[in-house]
């Protein structure tokens, strides 16, 4: 009898077929997300589960799945675990950290720019038939990025791979961290370590790109964006949460700040309804690490990881103790 493992969304046909060579998988190739209690309905007799953001596991689902021995996110975050409920509980849980470093840094730059030069708005002008003069000086006015200073609230891999970005535009790069990197990464990226308030202050662009954890609720709300230029542009490609969106939206509003891309909310995906009216707002459906060959190694990380634990093997990403 092979191991049974739950995969709760849709994956890549290929990895779901290398899995069932080993495992009996049971798969939702209908991607309709299952709430908590068909979550916990499905997993009875399972031994592992490749999940997703969206799945929450608590205690209580927890408490329901004696069996269940490793639950391997596809994500690098893992905000939807109680971790150290699957920790008392001998669950092991693992995340896919790495893959998506450099995938996720385009698409933070590709919100940052959007945002900056308002292709969003541009594009839904020429749609809605509004150009009927070709040229304007005035026109779509946005703001430099080349030369801008940088700053970036977070300087993890994903961090370290969005300032890698900066040098090609000749930024200054300001960072905050709760540890500096060492001087030759320092020199390299160059990248400055700032309190956070100063960069503030000083950044034309500021990127938060923290995990989200009760430590960094609301880590940029109404006080940390009033410390923001007039001018500014914030990104938030990391989770939801970590920004207030009531906040965000009000300064929005007020062109406290100049604009926002986010490609992350709270209450995904339910948008707090005032940035949906906001012109000076990009969107984009939490797709941060959304290639083609990106997903597919995420997905073939959490089956290695899954494989792993189930062998009796250390896995290669493990989020908490044996
Ligand atoms: C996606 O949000 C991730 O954490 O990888």
């Amino acid at each position: 009898m092979k191991p049974k493992v739950l995969i709760t969304r849709a994956i890549f046909p290929e990895v779901v077929e290398e899995l069932s060579r080993r495992l009996d998988v049971e798969h939702n190739a209908d991607d309709r997300p299952w709430p908590p209690e068909e979550l916990a309905r499905r997993l009875q007799g399972k031994e592992a589960a490749m999940a997703t953001v969206m799945d929450r596991f608590d205690d209580p689902i927890l408490a329901q799945c004696p069996e269940l021995k490793v639950i391997a996110n596809i994500a690098v975050g893992y905000n939807n675990i109680d971790v150290p409920a699957c920790t008392k509980r001998g669950i092991r849980v693992t995340n896919t950290p790495g893959v998506l470093d450099d995938t996720t840094a385009d698409l933070t730059w590709s919100l940052l720019m959007a945002a900056a030069r308002r292709i969003a708005e541009g594009d839904a002008y020429v749609r809605r038939g509004d150009w009927k003069i070709a040229f304007g000086v005035q026109y779509f006015l946005g703001q430099d990025i080349h030369h801008a200073t940088l700053g970036i609230i977070g300087m993890g891999r994903i961090g370290r791979a969005i300032a890698r970005r900066a040098l090609g535009f000749d930024m200054r790069v300001l960072y905050h961290n709760r540890s500096r990197l060492d001087d030759a990464e320092e020199r390299g990226l160059n990248a400055t370590w700032v309190e956070r308030d100063r960069l503030l202050a000083e950044s034309d662009f500021v990127i938060v790109m923290a995990p989200y954890s009760p430590a960094t609720h609301h880590l940029i709300g109404a006080a940390e964006i009033a410390k923001m230029k007039p001018t500014a542009v914030l990104v938030n490609s990391a989770r939801g949460g970590v920004v207030d969106d009531a906040a965000l939206a009000a300064a929005l509003k007020a062109k406290r700040i100049a604009a926002a891309g986010l490609d992350v909310f709270e209450n995904e995906p339910r948008i707090h309804p005032e940035l949906l009216s906001l012109r000076n707002v990009v969107m984009t459906p939490h797709i941060g690490s959304a290639s083609r060959a990106t997903r597919l190694t995420m997905c073939r990380t959490a089956a290695e990881n899954i494989t792993a634990v189930l062998e009796g093997r250390e896995p290669p990403n493990p989020v908490n103790p044996q």
